[in-house]
């Protein structure tokens, strides 16, 4: 099948060739992100291949529909940036790759809090200009203090097992909650008991109308003093604007994100040698307990493999009309 695969770095370009090869698809890469003014590039390919932050709008969905487009296939595993309603509008069937690493963002997400914590980005830097001060980098023991994990899902439970094991005691918020979760001695609270008891809070629920802005400011307003906030999922669960003001009043003890509400005008490409027009991400790299990455949680050898097999074998199916196992129901 032709597939127009967009946003493609070097490694996916690698990998998926790899994954392709015993399944022959005639796959085109495009740097470029799917968007308005890209989407001619995918005119004639009955499957599009996208990745997290490429605009798939009602238009763009239209456009690709018009073009002969029939499957969208997603390298990620939330689809936050597909309009469901306009792809069933236009016949255009989702897959998604479900299930890949929960390791590699629960791990990352520990490396965020161990960083964020023990201030040691910070160490690194003043080591490699030979200032060897301990001034400000004192952090907490995590043994003992709480945890709140807010989405109980794969990556939630995989983080809270690993949190169990620094002895911290664990606490969760889910709309679904999970016998699992209880098992690994997990305990569900209400969304404002977990902000008011726990020393880390980690974001592992999807973005939907009901998690935009999850955290904001009544939550925030709730949050245990000198709290340190982790986010992995996406960005839109934090209202940035409220953090900031959490971070200034000291409310919150330091922040730590993957992910950024605005992150599709930066994401997944070198800007140094660009003027930064973004007023807010550069106000929350000026804060020196906020520690920002840019969306690397999901970046393992292993979850790359099983990200570019599985897109591969969406696609397949597709084309052999056999059940989508991947579908997102639209
Ligand atoms: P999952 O579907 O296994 O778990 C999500 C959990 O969130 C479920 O238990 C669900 O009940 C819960 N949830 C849904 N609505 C909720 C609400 N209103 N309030 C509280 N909880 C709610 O998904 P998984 O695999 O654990 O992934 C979680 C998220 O992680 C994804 O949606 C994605 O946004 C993000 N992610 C980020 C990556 C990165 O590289 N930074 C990579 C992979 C995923």
């Amino acid at each position: 099948m032709k597939v127009a695969v967009f946003s493609v770095k070097r490694y996916d370009r690698v990998l998926l060739r790899e994954a392709n090869a015993a399944h022959g698809h005639a796959l085109t890469f495009q740097e470029a992100m799917l968007g308005p003014e890209t989407v001619p590039l995918a005119v004639g390919y009955p499957a599009v291949s996208v990745f997290v932050n490429d605009n798939m709008g009602a238009d763009v969905l239209a456009a690709l529909a018009a073009g002969g487009t029939q499957l969208i296939a997603t390298r990620s595993t939330g689809f936050n940036h597909i309009d469901l309603d306009a792809a069933k509008a236009c016949g255009l069937r989702v897959a998604r790759v479900t299930d890949y690493s929960p390791f590699a963002v629960a791990e990352f997400a520990v490396g965020l809090i161990l960083s964020l914590n023990r201030h040691i980005h910070r160490a690194y830097d003043r080591t490699r200009n030979g200032n060897f001060e301990l001034e400000g980098l004192m952090g907490f023991d995590l043994h003992g203090r709480t945890v709140g994990v807010i989405g109980t899902g794969k990556i939630g439970r995989t983080f809270a097992h690993i949190m169990a094991g620094f002895g911290m005691r664990v606490l969760g918020m889910d709309a679904y909650p999970s016998p699992d979760f209880t098992a690994l001695g997990g305990r569900y609270v209400d969304l404002a008991e977990l902000m008011a008891e726990s020393d880390v809070v980690s974001l592992h629920c999807p973005l939907t109308p009901a998690t935009r802005h999850i955290i904001g400011e009544t939550s925030l307003a709730a949050a245990k003093p000198g709290q340190l906030l982790v986010n992995t999922s996406r960005g839109g669960l934090i209202d940035t604007a409220a953090a900031i003001e959490a971070l200034k009043d000291r409310r919150l003890g330091g922040l730590a994100i993957d992910v950024y509400e605005q992150e599709a005008d930066l994401f997944f490409r070198d800007l140094s040698s660009d003027i930064i027009e973004d007023d807010t991400i550069q106000r929350l790299v000026s804060f020196p307990n906020v520690l920002l990455t840019g969306h690397q949680a999901f970046f393992t050898r292993d979850a790359m493999f099983t990200i570019c097999r599985t897109t591969i074998e969406n696609i397949t199916a597709f084309e052999r009309g056999e059940p989508l196992v991947n579908e997102v129901p639209t």
